[in-house]
């Protein structure tokens, strides 16, 4: 290792001492001169704030200086950069990153929904101190994907960037498959393994995934940041019956978020799909992530790996770290955080999806009764939607439910939903129909 014990130590601040703040104590620790050898220096923390100072964290806080409030560490001398892991779009940790950023001090984060929600204009205050704000822990966990799509895949035109942003999704989903367990019993498993939101539903209904995937596409495709376009659906509408049924027919659920763009128009969407099972994406198990890129020079791109919890999270953050410890010391280009200035970044409006094509699993919960496959067959008909393959449940319930699952050959996206629109308040069905498109090849 080279010495470099004669080197000014990259001071650091750390609010939030969570899953991921206790991870990067951790790591700091554990690794200390692998990192200062990396980063051509030490990487040394100053000060920390939590909301309980007295609480047990599984490793040593007490010989950090403790603000109990944590918008004074952007304010302290002793500190080059400040570490956000705290979480929430807005609020405490909003204003601390504000504060640092207008202090000229670096930023680093890991909190996807402010980024997605206010990452331009922390870019802009960034750019305008030119000091670094970085969030490679903010996607995917532990998987390099901002760096990838920021600097490998610099080159090339993406023409689409896809995957498995949510661990806590994935962590159910793959539960569900492999031991049947419902969906609660899954959740709280992984909430106590640390892979979920402090809300949750922020998990199980995609926005999550939402807020990464606007991250991931305003990278790669070099537009503005747009969120509130992202086409969100969750998985707490799949069954372990959808699950066996996807198994019969070859397939996995997964929630998948894509993006593209076309003819200077981006598409979003977050939903859960079917996944083939000869398909790279249908063996992400448990709370892995992983992000398929497609450049027009690159060709298809996989990077898969740990999408949450504190090792992998905390292997981003320090990472960053490491990366701002040597521009600093040398005196180099921060680099823009979106991958270009914020003013650069395209505006591209949403795009419409009704011509795309797609294959899609539609499952229906009918009263078991004479005419009501041929009730929903003659929608799909007079919507011209092909059906490939059919399956009607034998009677599961005492009040004569059965499940009705078909797959449709690939035809445009307006034609399910006319066929769905043309069955909307039949007495025949006694739930909303399960959609779910199957992800190409
Ligand atoms: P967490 O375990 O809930 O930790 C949050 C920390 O913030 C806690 O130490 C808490 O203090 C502190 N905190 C919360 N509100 C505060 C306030 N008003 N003032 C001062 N401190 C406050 O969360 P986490 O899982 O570490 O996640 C942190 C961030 O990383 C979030 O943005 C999350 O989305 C992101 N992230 C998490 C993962 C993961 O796998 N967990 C992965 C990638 C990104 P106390 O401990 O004293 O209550
Ligand atoms: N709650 C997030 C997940 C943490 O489950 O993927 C990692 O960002």
């Amino acid at each position: 290792m080279p010495d470099t014990s004669s080197q000014t130590p990259l001071r650091v601040a750390i609010a939030g001492l969570g899953t991921v703040g206790s991870g990067v104590i951790r790591l700091l620790d554990t690794n200390r001169d692998l990192i200062a050898a990396r980063a051509g220096r030490a990487i040394e923390v100053s000060a920390v704030s939590a909301r309980d100072r007295s609480k047990d964290r599984g490793v040593n806080h007490q010989r950090f200086h403790w603000e109990d409030d944590m918008a004074a560490l952007a304010a302290r001398e002793d500190v080059d950069v400040v570490l956000e892991l705290v979480g929430g779009s807005d609020g405490p940790a909003l204003a601390l990153s504000r504060a640092t950023l207008a202090a000229g001090k670096g930023l680093v984060t890991a909190n996807k929904a402010m980024i997605a929600h206010h990452g331009l204009a922390l870019a802009e205050a960034a750019e305008a101190r030119e000091t670094p704000l970085k969030f490679e822990a903010a996607v995917a966990g532990g998987i390099p994907v901002v760096k990838g799509l920021r600097e490998g895949t610099s080159a090339n035109a993406l023409t689409k960037v896809y995957g498995i942003l949510n661990g806590t999704c994935n962590y159910i989903l793959s539960e569900m498959e492999a031991t049947g367990a419902d969906f609660a019993e899954t959740l709280g498993e992984a909430q106590r393994l640390g892979y979920a939101e402090a809300d949750p539903t922020f998990d199980i209904e995609g926005i999550d995934a939402a807020h990464k995937l606007a991250i991931l596409a305003a990278i790669g495709f070099g537009a503005r940041v747009d969120f509130a376009n992202v086409r969100t659906t969750g998985i707490v509408a799949v069954r372990a019956a959808d699950i066996a049924q996807a198994d019969a027919l070859g397939f996995v659920i997964r929630l998948i978020a894509e993006a593209d763009a076309q003819d200077g128009r981006l598409l979003q969407r977050v939903r859960p799909c079917l996944v083939a099972k000869d398909h790279p994406l249908s063996g992400v198990d448990g709370p892995t992530n992983a992000v398929v890129a497609e450049g027009n020079f690159s060709g298809r791109l996989l990077f898969q790996g740990a999408g949450a919890g504190d090792g992998p999270t905390a292997s981003a953050v320090v990472a960053d770290l490491i990366d701002i410890a040597r521009v600093f010391e040398n005196g180099g280009e921060v680099g823009a955080p979106f991958s270009m200035p914020v003013a650069q970044l395209a505006p591209l409006g949403p795009a419409d999806s009704a011509d795309r094509l797609e294959r899609t699993y539609l499952r229906f919960t009918v009263n078991d009764r004479p005419g009501v496959l041929a009730e929903i067959t003659a929608a799909m008909r007079d919507a011209d939607v092909s059906i490939e393959s059919l399956i009607q449940q034998g009677r599961g319930s005492a009040d004569g439910e059965v499940l009705v699952a078909m797959v449709t050959h690939e035809g445009p996206e307006r034609s399910v939903a006319k066929a769905l629109e043309l069955l909307e308040g039949s007495e025949s069905l006694t739930a909303a129909p399960l959609v779910l498109p199957i992800l190409p090849a």
